[in-house]
């Protein structure tokens, strides 16, 4: 994926998070792109290009909340539109250094279980049909991708994906140093890589929804088999 369409994405997504207090126009029209450029599909690129974004999001969110309650309250939008581009700018400089990088620490972390975690328990069903409407929902990403995309019809998949959790998957292994994935974290690498986007909260409905749904879809790979 070239910069430039890394950096659209980003913007794009910037716009989202913005969207509670400045019109979603007033930001396009001021960063200067338009949405819907291609679906990029690099996979280790956008893998590195994630961890720029999170670096460079971790800023622009943290100017976007501090700032944003001032906005609600009815400032000019003059003022919103200044602060889209400085948070444009962060968001593209972090994007620089992850790609020279590779996945960052915090990344590789972010992906991982953390010690007091304990999922969502919901209805099995429930979360499976809510898993399964998430696979398809391209806003999941930054980029375009939705879960599908990439795994329609079990594309993509590797052979390990037989294998009971925790196992070793190829891109855990290479891109994010894990021996073992458990399968919501295998659900959290792929939305940081391919999906270009910050990890699901842990212990969310949405990841146990999706942690869910790939179950289901790994029955259909095996049964495939
Ligand atoms: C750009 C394409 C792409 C997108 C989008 C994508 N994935 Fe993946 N996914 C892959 C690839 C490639 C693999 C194989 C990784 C490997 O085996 O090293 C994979 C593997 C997996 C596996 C199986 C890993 C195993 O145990 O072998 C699961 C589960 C999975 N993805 C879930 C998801 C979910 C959930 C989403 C959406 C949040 C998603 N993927 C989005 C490319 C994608």
């Amino acid at each position: 994926m070239s910069t430039n369409e890394h950096r659209k994405a980003l913007l794009r997504k910037l716009s989202r998070n913005l969207m509670v207090s400045v019109p979603m126009m007033t930001v396009v029209a001021v960063a200067g792109f338009s949405a819907g450029s291609g679906a990029p599909f690099g996979l280790v690129p956008s893998a590195e290009a994630a961890q720029g974004e999170a670096e460079g999001e971790a800023k622009g969110e943290a100017e976007g909340s501090a700032k944003g309650e001032g906005e609600a309250e009815g400032r000019a939008e003059g003022e919103a539109e200044g602060r889209a581009e400085g948070e444009a700018e962060g968001e593209a400089e972090g994007e620089a250094e992850g790609e020279a990088e590779g996945v960052s620490a915090s990344l590789k972390k972010a992906v991982r279980r953390p010690e007091d975690y304990t999922p969502y328990q919901g209805n099995v069903a429930d979360l499976r049909a809510q898993g399964e409407k998430l696979f398809n929902d391209t806003s999941l990403s930054s980029n375009g991708l939705a879960c599908a995309t990439c795994h329609v019809n079990g594309g993509l998949y590797n052979p390990t994906f037989k294998n009971e959790y925790p196992h070793v998957v190829a891109m855990g292994q290479r891109d994010f140093g894990m021996d073992m994935v458990y399968l919501d974290e295998m659900v959290q690498i792929c939305m940081v890589a391919p999906m270009a986007a910050e990890p699901l909260e842990w212990g969310s409905e949405e990841l146990a929804a999706l942690t869910e749904y790939s179950r289901v879809e790994q029955k259909k790979f095996i049964d495939k088999q």
